[in-house]
């Protein structure tokens, strides 16, 4: 399993199958169990199926290492529109954005600047914008952006990754800054002297860190997103809810569309908060490996889609 995981996320950073592998009709019915379409629109519709059901969305549309500045710009203009359209359709919808995305690999500065008038135009429709925490090499060049954008604008949170040994000591160094901060397991290959290697040290340590983070959310003001499927997590999640008397609605759970949504249904309807990321965009390959990676039984099911084209 170890294995499979390791050439699924070596996949992913392929190039070369970045440009092909999304031309083949099974695997874009393959992947369209994880997003609801390639354009924006589709988002929006599926967004506003969650919003009937009283569940949030987190918008985020797909691409990574983008190396020109001119697409830079595309990317951050079509985040200021999918924002002005979340607000046109009233719907409960905020953006998750990657800063390689936005120019990071050409200057830090870029991202920034264009991260800056993402944020500012969230600001004014009164939203909020997720940034995507991408492997270690960008860990801390993404909370420098972060602290930056940060002491400027309130609207703003960051992912921080349970699988990397420093995350608790990031967590600490945020918290004077009142952060949003989306916790998650981690999902890009990193070697052990930076990530716990094993599953069970990471799930132990995502609950050190939930619960450190829950701690927070009346002293610090932090915004808080506990972002996993695992059922099990959640269930301790809750029961720490309840020992500490924290209101249901003091934080929210956060999936992927296409994972455990009934879960999610489930702990809405017991009076928690939760949003579903929805991810869109034709550049879903590394993404999709990605995923892949997390659940490698997932293959079967691109098997099947093979098979049946
Ligand atoms: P785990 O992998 O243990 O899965 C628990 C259970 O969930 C599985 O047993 C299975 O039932 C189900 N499941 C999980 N993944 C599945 C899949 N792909 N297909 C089918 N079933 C699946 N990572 C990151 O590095 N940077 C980021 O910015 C983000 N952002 C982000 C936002 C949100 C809202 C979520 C939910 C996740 C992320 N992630 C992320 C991904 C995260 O790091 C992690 O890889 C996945 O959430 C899978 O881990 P789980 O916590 O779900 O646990």
């Amino acid at each position: 399993m170890a294995l499979m995981r390791s050439m699924l996320l070596a996949a992913s950073k392929s190039q070369w199958l970045r440009e092909r592998i999304p031309q083949f009709e099974f695997s874009r019915r393959a992947v369209a169990r994880f997003m609801p379409g390639e354009d924006l629109s589709s988002a929006l519709n599926a967004a506003a199926g969650f919003q009937q059901l009283g569940i949030g969305a987190v918008l985020t549309y797909l691409g990574e290492n983008v190396k020109d500045a001119a697409e830079a710009r595309r990317v951050t203009d079509h985040y200021c529109d999918a924002i002005s359209r979340i607000a046109e359709t009233g719907l409960n919808g905020e953006i998750s954005v990657k800063l390689t995305q936005l120019g990071h690999d050409t200057r830090t500065e870029i991202s920034r600047e264009n991260l800056q008038q993402i944020v500012d135009r969230a600001q004014r429709s009164r939203n909020f914008v997720w940034i995507d925490m991408e492997d270690s090499s960008y860990t801390d060049s993404t909370l420098d952006v972060y602290r930056a954008i940060r002491s400027q604008y309130s609207n703003v949170g960051v992912c921080l990754q349970a699988y990397l040994y420093r995350t608790r000591r990031d967590l600490e160094t945020l918290l004077p800054l009142s952060p949003g901060i989306r916790l998650v397991k981690g999902a890009y290959r990193e070697p052990p002297h930076i990530a716990f290697p094993k599953k069970k040290d990471v799930d132990t340590n995502f609950m050190v860190l939930a619960a450190d983070l829950l701690n927070t959310i009346e002293r610090h003001k932090t915004r808080v997103a506990i972002a996993t499927h695992d059922a099990r997590l959640c269930e301790r999640i809750q029961k720490i809810v309840i020992e500490k008397d924290i209101p249901k609605n003091a934080f929210e759970f956060q999936m992927l569309y296409g994972i455990r949504s009934a879960a999610m249904k489930d702990l809405t309807q017991n009076g928690y908060r939760g949003r579903v990321l929805i991810s869109y965009g034709p550049a879903w390959f590394p993404w999709y490996m990605r995923r892949l990676a997390e659940r490698p039984a997932n293959l079967l099911f691109v098997l099947r889609n093979v098979l049946s084209s």
